[in-house]
């Protein structure tokens, strides 16, 4: 198993701004995707094709994709979220072709979420992949949410996961996200359920969506790396949640993923210090932004300087 590498897959224009009320006009989230491609993010999700009653946040979403398009940011796979049919449509008539199709496999959870059952919700997968007629150039994959654990209805058991797993794999998808949305998981179940996926799935790309929730954020991304998982999600800032799940607080933040791989010597690609600016970006613009990053509040580990016996090194005042 390769360990040198791992893809991070950036969700703050997405899952980062939904839970916030106010609306960030499109040229703030273009300043924000610019600077996630100048710190060398190339997988980044935008924005979400949902109904702008249930979530205003995302009124701008054709509207950002054709800015975003128009970029032709090179090598940057860019994604949005669609929970049903309209949402597909309406991504593709504006533009965008890779799609994160979401579901939960907590019954509670996907009604609560996107108003349907799960069988509704597959049923909905399928007119979703009639449109690969009229677009060939359609890819989509499934982000299955509340893999872990679910608000309304507490531990989810792996072989639930599994069985929808089954169910898009025998529709021909490749591609599947496991969301722990409000942080139940734990390293040991983290890698218990990747195991299982990867093991009875070989030739599916597992990534993984993490929340913070209680402090597990990165020890389940490492659980989840050393099970074979080698994509990531992250949010800028740490910022995050399902408005339609109680409790659900922010995604692991890419800047503590990314020090954290890169001090273990496994390659990002991203560069640290340029993606500190699109939290500092944020900040001028929403100034009580409330971030939850350990590296945006402690910064990366810098030597003060060596204390000596004489105290003319030491310059450490308190
Ligand atoms: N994009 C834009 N508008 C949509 C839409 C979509 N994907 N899906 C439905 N609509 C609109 C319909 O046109 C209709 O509009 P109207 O009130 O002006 O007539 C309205 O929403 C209701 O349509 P309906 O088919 O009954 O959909 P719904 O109410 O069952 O909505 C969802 C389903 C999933 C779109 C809605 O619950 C939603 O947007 N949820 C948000 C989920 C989310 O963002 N969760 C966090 C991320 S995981
Ligand atoms: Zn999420």
């Amino acid at each position: 198993m390769d360990k040198s590498y791992v893809a991070v897959r950036e969700v703050m224009l997405r899952d980062g701004l939904q839970n916030i009320r106010e609306f960030f006009p499109t040229d703030v989230k273009i300043n924000l995707f610019k600077l996630m491609v100048a710190s060398g993010l190339r997988n980044i999700e935008i924005t979400s094709f949902v109904n702008p009653k249930a979530v205003p946040q995302f009124q701008d979403a054709a509207q950002l994709v054709q800015a975003v398009l128009k970029l032709k940011p090179a090598g940057v796979e860019v994604s949005a979220l669609v929970p049903n049919l309209k949402g597909a449509e309406k991504a593709l008539e504006s533009g965008m072709r890779n799609l994160a199709f979401v579901m939960s496999v907590s019954e509670s959870h996907n009604i609560n979420n996107v108003r349907r059952t799960t069988a509704a919700s597959l049923e909905e997968m399928k007119r979703i992949l009639e449109l690969k007629v009229p677009y060939p150039d359609m890819n989509i994959k499934a982000g299955l949410a509340t893999v872990f654990g679910c608000p309304f209805e507490g531990k989810i058991k792996p072989q639930v996961t599994l069985n929808f797993v089954r169910q898009f794999y025998n529709l021909g998808l490749r591609d599947v996200s496991l969301a722990d949305t409000v942080g139940f998981g734990n390293p040991k179940e983290v890698k218990e359920v990747c195991g299982l996926c990867l093991s009875e799935f070989p030739d599916v790309t597992f990534g993984i969506h993490l929340h913070n929730t209680r402090g597990l954020g990165p020890a389940n991304a490492f659980a989840a790396f050393e099970s074979g998982i080698r994509l990531l999600d992250g949010a800028i800032g740490g910022l995050g949640g399902c408005p339609f799940a109680p409790g659900a607080k922010g995604n692991i933040s890419t800047e503590d993923l990314v020090f954290m791989f890169e001090e273990m010597g496994v390659r990002t690609g991203i560069n640290l210090e340029a993606l500190l600016e699109a939290s500092q970006y944020f900040k001028t613009v929403k100034k009580d932004a409330s971030f939850s990053s350990s590296i945006l509040e402690a910064g990366v580990p810098a030597p003060r300087g060596a204390i000596t016996m004489d105290g003319s090194e030491q310059k450490w005042n308190i």
